[in-house]
């Protein structure tokens, strides 16, 4: 049910490479330092912080994600893969699903998700029922339905008191889900350097990250990691100039994305573009998480996206610009510490 007929047809989310790569490039070819100027005129925009929520459904979400009885054996919480206290996801290639088993996709984070659209690599969910429908049925994730979960968690006197509290009923599957999707609206990092940078705050990003998002502009990373979320928003081919995929030996049925999603051969090897705003703190890369270093990534993103080679001192300051992006969380700043050895992917 959550691969919607109607999302089928909703194809505008993907326009031909060229065009996107155009209307991308387009700010940054004529106006090469409109970060100094007008910030509502940024392919790049300030991340706002989530709006009005509330605190009830947040709490009870909150105690929701961390809760094992969700899955059939027990044994994982939506934080089990989404780790809060990190990076919203974890550090594996794949997550362990049930039984131990990895999954066959890498894990996103869950920070900033509930303004990615649509969710899923594949972006087989419009929204956050869809997504979370996706994992209660999952045989890799939770694998089992909502009348076991809405029975477990009935029998909890804590939780009946909160969803009466708040709903007016003992806990079932719509009000579930709006606690859980209203934490996940709680996720948000504003606050970032780039942020401050983009509100007038010039000084407050060194000359060598400036350079980065000029470079990320100009070199058209925009025309897909683009808006508050720097990705997020847009279906595209992974290999726009070059197939990715001749390498491999063999492909996955993961590897078809979107295709698994509309059966259109036009859809093969079609993924969401990732959001970038923690992309520090998340490696591996890709769906596929074959990329273990940002500088490998950018570079497989330079050949495969971009049709060219982008010098090695360009890449680092790319990557110097990708670390002024992760902002806060509950006050604490997801931006690793400059001077704090943090592997190769450093600037
Ligand atoms: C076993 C690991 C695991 C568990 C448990 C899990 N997730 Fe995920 N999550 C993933 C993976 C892997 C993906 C990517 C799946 C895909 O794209 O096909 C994902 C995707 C997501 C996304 C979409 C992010 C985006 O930008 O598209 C959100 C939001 C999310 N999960 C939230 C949750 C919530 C809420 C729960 C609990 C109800 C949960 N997850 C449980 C591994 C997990
Ligand atoms: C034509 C669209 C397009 C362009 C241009 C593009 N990207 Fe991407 N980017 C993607 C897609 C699609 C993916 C996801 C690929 C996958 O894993 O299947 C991605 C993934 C990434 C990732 C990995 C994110 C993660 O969480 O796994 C990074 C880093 C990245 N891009 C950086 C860049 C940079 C830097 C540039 C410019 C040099 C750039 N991209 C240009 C579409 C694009």
């Amino acid at each position: 049910m959550f691969l919607s007929k109607g999302f089928v047809g909703r194809r505008s989310f993907k326009l031909p490479h060229y065009l996107v790569l155009w209307l991308g490039l387009l700010p940054a070819l004529f106006h090469p330092c409109l970060a100094d100027h007008d910030p509502e005129l940024e392919p790049l925009q300030v991340i706002k912080p989530a709006a009005s929520l509330d605190d009830d459904k947040v709490t009870l979400g909150s105690r929701l994600f961390n809760d094992t009885r969700f899955s059939a054996d027990n044994s994982l919480s939506c934080a089990s893969c989404h780790d809060l206290n990190s990076n919203g996801a974890d550090r594996n290639r794949f997550s362990l699903g049930i039984d131990n088993k990895p999954l066959s996709v890498n894990t996103p984070t869950a920070f900033n998700s509930s303004r990615n659209a649509p969710l899923f690599w594949d972006g087989r969910a419009l929204d956050t029922e869809e997504q979370i429908d996706f994992v209660v049925y999952s045989a890799q994730e939770f694998n089992t339905d909502w009348p076991t979960i809405v029975s477990k968690l009935s029998k909890d006197a804590d939780y009946l008191r909160s969803f009466r509290a708040i709903y007016g009923r003992p806990p079932d599957r719509n009000t579930i889900i709006d606690a859980l999707a209203e934490f996940e609206k709680s996720l948000i990092t504003p606050g970032s350097r780039f942020d401050q940078y983009l509100l007038g705050q010039h000084d407050i990003l060194t000359e060598k990250e400036k350079r980065g998002y000029l470079l990320f502009k100009s070199y058209g990373c925009i025309a897909c990691h683009q808006g508050q979320n720097i990705g997020g928003n847009m279906l595209q081919k992974f290999g726009t100039f070059r197939d990715f995929f001749s390498q491999r030996r063999q492909i996955s049925k993961a590897d078809l994305g979107r295709y698994n999603v509309t059966g259109e051969p036009a859809d093969k090897h079609v993924f969401r573009v990732p959001s970038l705003r923690l992309v520090v703190l998340t490696p591996p890369y890709f769906h596929d998480g074959s990329a273990k270093t940002l500088e490998e990534a950018i570079n497989v993103m330079a050949r495969y996206q971009l049709g060219r080679k982008i010098p090695q001192q360009d890449v680092d300051n790319i990557i110097a610009f990708l670390h002024t992006l992760p902002g806060q969380y509950k006050g604490r700043s997801l931006a690793i510490d400059h001077g704090q050895p943090a592997g190769d992917s450093r600037p």
